[in-house]
């Protein structure tokens, strides 16, 4: 433990024990993880240690509109109660100084063990594209994912191949039949987004295996690739930057989505087919989400609900000094679409029902009003066309063609519509917390997450359908120990 980790670790101390004294904002979520204070970015090092848990996160605590990067850590065993365990990763190494970036963890029976970015600026004249930034892949391990061992650095900026820019990151790391694999995200001197393949047999001393490319062009930098089998397929996950807005595609100022492969990346050249690269979710505030698979083989994915460098913004959380939080836990897995295509299914984990309470209302009119933050509504039976406005101000709609989420400017604070196409529509199911919901459709083969900024308390909805099966279940708050 160096003097620069204990100085760090003081100043985050002193800055989440003020913001204890005023954790009392209205905006402040009740299931969503966020951080106590600062800014919370990408899920890190997801995976589970026995029983528990791990989740991290990049947190930068000292500014809610961003800076120092450290990872958060919390653990759960049930998703329902937390335990924010510190910043157990924070910049005092040379190779690290300006931000330890995202990263994954594995788990086996010596423990888990840490691949991150270190995040280096040079001082001088430069672009930090071509030059300027130094990523190293770093290892860290921890038997008990309480007590982490030295930072080793595995594998140096120096060695990565020399027709990439110094945009290189956020290593993801499995193991499988006793070889290690790793992704990495790139930006190539020409300006095209790649993943770096890499494996070892020992996860300390890695080789370059190969790359896996587009055919044609699918933005300028991949950010926070993951790979990994789902029912038989090999899915490829990513978040592209530099893609060009399409009335129903790429909206946001950055992507994160998927490609289904047949062939195995890991046996086969593999470009990505840019028609066929599907996004996570059509909000606007989901990027660079990160999957893990837990004792029960169930793939779990979480995003961030933050979009970095996006015109719209969060107004009073930064007030209230934090910003942004994970989406809930999803799970995957691999369906066909009504109309026949492959696709992702991405429902909530079943452990957040049990933070329902009670029976559950049924919606019969046209207008409710509940006075609750917290619910989980379920939709069914509905017709071809339908709205259904929450909080006044956001509006979900279906045409038979296309989806649509609507905010007004006071509710959006510069969030406006974002749609997608759909074949049908036969189910919703809407989580609503304090300021984001998360739309699932027919189970989770489309989701839309957005912020959104109510004025007044409790929730209203209001629907010009009658006759669907509308049932709204009040929520509990997750417990966050330690904060
Ligand atoms: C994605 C990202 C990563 C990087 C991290 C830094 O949001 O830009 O590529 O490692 O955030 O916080």
């Amino acid at each position: 433990m160096n003097q620069e980790y204990l100085r760090i670790q003081e100043q985050i101390h002193r800055a989440e024990v003020e913001a204890m004294v005023e954790s009392d904002g209205f905006y402040r979520l009740g299931f969503h993880l966020m951080p106590s204070t600062g800014w919370l970015n990408d899920p890190n090092g997801l995976c589970q240690l026995g029983d528990t848990y791990h989740l991290f996160f990049q947190y930068a605590p000292l500014d809610a509109r961003g800076g120092m990067k450290t990872w958060g850590h919390y653990t759960t065993t049930d998703f329902c109660r937390f335990t924010y365990m510190g910043v157990p990763l924070v910049p005092d190494m040379p190779f690290d100084k300006n931000g330890v970036y995202s990263g994954s963890a594995y788990t086996d029976k010596e423990g888990m063990h840490i691949y991150y970015t270190g995040n280096v600026k040079l001082s001088g004249e430069h672009d930090y594209v071509t030059s300027g930034r130094r990523a190293d892949t770093i290892m860290v391990e921890s038997k008990d994912g309480i007590h982490f061992g030295e930072k080793q650095v595995v594998i140096s900026s120096d060695d990565y191949p020399q027709n990439y820019s110094c945009h290189i990151r956020d290593p993801k790391v499995w193991r499988e039949n006793d070889t290690g694999y790793m992704v990495l995200g790139g930006r190539t001197r020409s300006d095209e987004g790649r993943i770096l393949l890499y494996t070892s047999s020992d996860m300390k001393k890695w080789e370059l295996l190969k790359e896996i490319t587009a055919n044609g062009w699918l933005g300028y930098m991949w950010e926070c690739p993951d790979l990994f089998s789902l029912d038989g397929h090999h899915i490829i996950s990513f978040s592209p930057q530099g893609l060009k807005a399409e009335e129903f595609r790429y909206q946001n100022v950055y992507q994160s989505g998927y490609f289904i492969s047949d062939a195995d990346p890991l046996t086969r050249d593999i470009a990505v087919d840019e028609a066929l690269f599907m996004e996570w979710d059509m909000g606007f505030d989901f990027y660079a989400p990160q999957t893990f698979k837990d004792s029960s083989g169930r793939r779990i994915l979480i995003g961030w609900a933050g979009m970095p460098d996006a015109e719209y913004k969060n107004g009073e959380v930064e007030k209230e000094n934090w910003q942004h939080c994970f989406t809930v836990p999803r799970k995957i897995t691999l369906k066909q679409t009504e109309d026949g295509m492959k696709r992702v299914y991405q429902e909530p984990i079943e452990e957040i029902k049990k933070l329902r309470t009670g029976v559950g209302y049924k919606m019969e009119k046209e207008y409710a009003a509940f006075k609750e933050e917290y619910l989980d509504i379920e939709i069914k039976r509905l017709p071809r066309v339908f709205e259904i406005t929450i909080a006044d101000g956001v509006t979900f709609s279906y045409n038979g063609e296309w989806a649509a989420l609507s905010l007004t400017e006071d509710t959006g604070l510069g969030r406006k519509i974002r749609r997608a196409r759909i074949f049908s529509i036969n189910s919703i199911r809407i989580l609503v917390d304090s300021s984001i919901l998360e739309y699932y459709i027919n189970d989770g083969e489309i989701v839309f997450t957005t912020r959104y900024y109510k004025k007044e308390k409790g929730t209203v909805i209001q629907t010009d359908v009658s006759g669907a099966d509308i049932t709204v279940y009040p929520m509990e708050r997750i417990i966050v120990k330690g904060d």
